[in-house]
This record gives structure tokens, C-alpha cells and sequence, in this order.
């Protein structure tokens, strides 16, 4: 990446005091999860029965063949408590710390951004999150996933019988109607920067409010190796994996 380019954005960073930091599975790529779509993506290829992944994890299934969906929810838990948060967000976190009005929008569901220190009150999690685990019937507790993936699939629940779910965001199911409305809120309140780091942007809900920092004559920066639907509208593209670039970004911002 070019001297220019990292002072721009370094002074960017250091002046704003309202930052957009919008995440998605490529931050936690360098933590060893799999991204959902790209080289070694998740949805590149069928599940064993055939399916798209986006079927087998889809609120119908989860209801129609909830041991199916349970089987690649079990997949997802497994890899999220295996890997770690990555220098990158625990970089955010502590840009965040220092900046009252740097708040995160993410995609993921790992956990990565909590676990880091972010805090909670300025992280959007607009696809959920994989805890607290809860019956989808009568709303119990549903415990830990540690006990849950030692036991037959789906988890049911003890008082009712019915099946136990995380808290995430199954395609063909609604975005959690809080996150949505803090995520309106703060765009009302507008950002002087967004960044963009490890998502395809396949979301109008991620593309817009990026677009809305750039209209309203913020600074707009892509962090990704990849090409995506945001790559020709930002103002700033950081091709390169998002731990290398974020170290540098924020080693000398956090570094002052
Ligand atoms: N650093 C930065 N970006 C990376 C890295 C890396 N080390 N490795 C891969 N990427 C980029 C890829 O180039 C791609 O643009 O991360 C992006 C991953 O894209 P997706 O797999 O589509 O993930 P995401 O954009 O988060 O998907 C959004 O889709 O299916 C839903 O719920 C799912 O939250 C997910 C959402």
C-alpha cells in the first residue's frame, strides 16, 4: 500500500470524531473462519445433501428439518469457539475506546468484536449473534454451546421439548428490528468516515449507509483483497488482508 494513501487515511482516522467501521467474515478470515463467499467461501459449493448452504441455514429449515439445520449451525459454533479475535479487532477496539463516536456495524456472528472490548453499546450486530442460546418455543435458557455440541442434534429444550437456537440471523428470517433502529439512529446522526473491511457487500443495509457517509461529503475507505460491490463508489480501496493493513493503520494512529 502506498505512503499516500496510509497518511490520508491515518489523518482521516486521527481527525474523525464519528467513524462508520463496517465489518464483515473477512476480518475474522484472519483469524482462521472460513468467509461465505470467495476463495475457501462457504457458499461456494453445495452441502452433502445438495443444498445450498443458504437453504440448510434458513429459518424454514431450521423449522421444517431442524436437525439438518442443525448440523451446519453445529459447524459454525464449532469453528466460532475454536478461533480467536484477531489483532485487527482488537485494534477496532481500542480505536473505539478512544473515540466515543466510532461505532461498529458487523455481519458476524463469531463474537470476535465483544470478545476484543468493543463496546457493546456502539456494536451493531445486524445478523445476530451465536449466544445467548434460548428454546425458540418457550423462550428458556438454552445453555451453553460446549454442552450443546456434546449432546445429540438439535438441542431440545427441558421444560418444552421444542428446539433450542442462537440468536442469529437465518436467511429468509428478519434483521433484529433494535439493531435496525440503532443503525438508523447513529446514520441520522451522520459519520465524518466509514470503512469498510472483509465484506462482498451483498446487503443494501451495509452498501447504504457507506454510500450516505460518501453523499454527505465524508471519507469513504475499502479494506479487502478482493473486488466487491463497493469497490468503484468508495473513495479510498486498501487492497490487501484486513489484520496487515489494520496494524499499520492503527498501530500509528494508536500508537500517538
Ligand atoms: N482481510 C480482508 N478481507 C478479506 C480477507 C482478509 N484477510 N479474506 C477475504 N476477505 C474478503 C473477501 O474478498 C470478501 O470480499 O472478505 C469478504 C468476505 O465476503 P463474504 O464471505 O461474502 O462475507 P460477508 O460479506 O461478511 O457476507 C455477508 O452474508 O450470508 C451472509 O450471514 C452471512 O454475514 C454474512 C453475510
Amino acid at each position: 500500500m502506498d505512503e499516500r494513501t496510509l497518511h490520508t487515511v491515518l489523518r482521516a482516522v486521527t481527525r474523525a470524531e464519528r467513524i462508520l467501521i463496517v465489518t464483515g467474515a473477512g476480518l475474522s478470515a484472519d483469524s482462521g473462519l472460513p468467509t461465505y463467499r470467495g476463495l475457501g467461501g462457504l457458499y461456494n459449493g453445495l452441502t452433502e445433501e445438495g443444498l445450498p448452504i443458504e437453504a440448510a441455514l434458513s429459518g424454514p429449515t431450521l423449522r421444517r428439518d431442524p436437525a439438518l439445520c442443525w448440523k451446519y449451525l453445529a459447524e459454525l459454533g464449532r469453528a466460532c469457539r475454536r478461533a480467536a479475535p484477531n489483532a485487527a479487532h482488537h485494534a477496532i477496539a481500542e480505536l473505539q475506546r478512544r473515540k466515543p463516536g466510532c461505532w461498529v456495524l458487523t455481519q458476524n456472528i463469531d463474537g470476535f468484536h465483544r470478545r476484543a472490548g468493543s463496546p457493546v453499546e456502539r456494536l451493531i450486530e445486524i445478523h445476530g449473534d451465536l449466544e445467548p442460546l434460548r428454546c425458540q418455543g418457550c423462550g428458556a435458557p438454552g445453555g451453553d454451546w460446549d454442552a450443546l455440541l456434546d449432546a445429540p442434534l438439535p438441542p431440545r429444550c427441558g421444560v418444552c421439548g421444542d428446539v433450542i437456537r442462537p440468536p442469529v440471523v437465518l436467511f429468509e428470517e428478519r434483521l433484529p428490528e433494535a439493531a435496525l433502529e440503532t443503525l438508523y439512529r447513529e446514520m441520522q446522526v451522520g459519520f465524518e468516515l466509514a470503512i469498510s473491511i472483509g465484506t462482498t457487500a451483498s446487503f443494501p443495509y451495509i452498501v447504504e449507509p457507506v454510500l450516505q457517509v460518501e453523499r454527505a461529503g465524508g471519507l469513504t475507505v475499502e479494506i479487502n483483497p478482493g473486488v466487491t460491490a463497493l469497490s468503484g463508489q468508495v473513495d479510498i480501496r486498501m487492497e490487501g488482508r484486513a489484520l496487515d493493513i489494520m496494524s499499520q493503520l492503527l498501530g500509528h494512529t494508536l500508537s500517538d
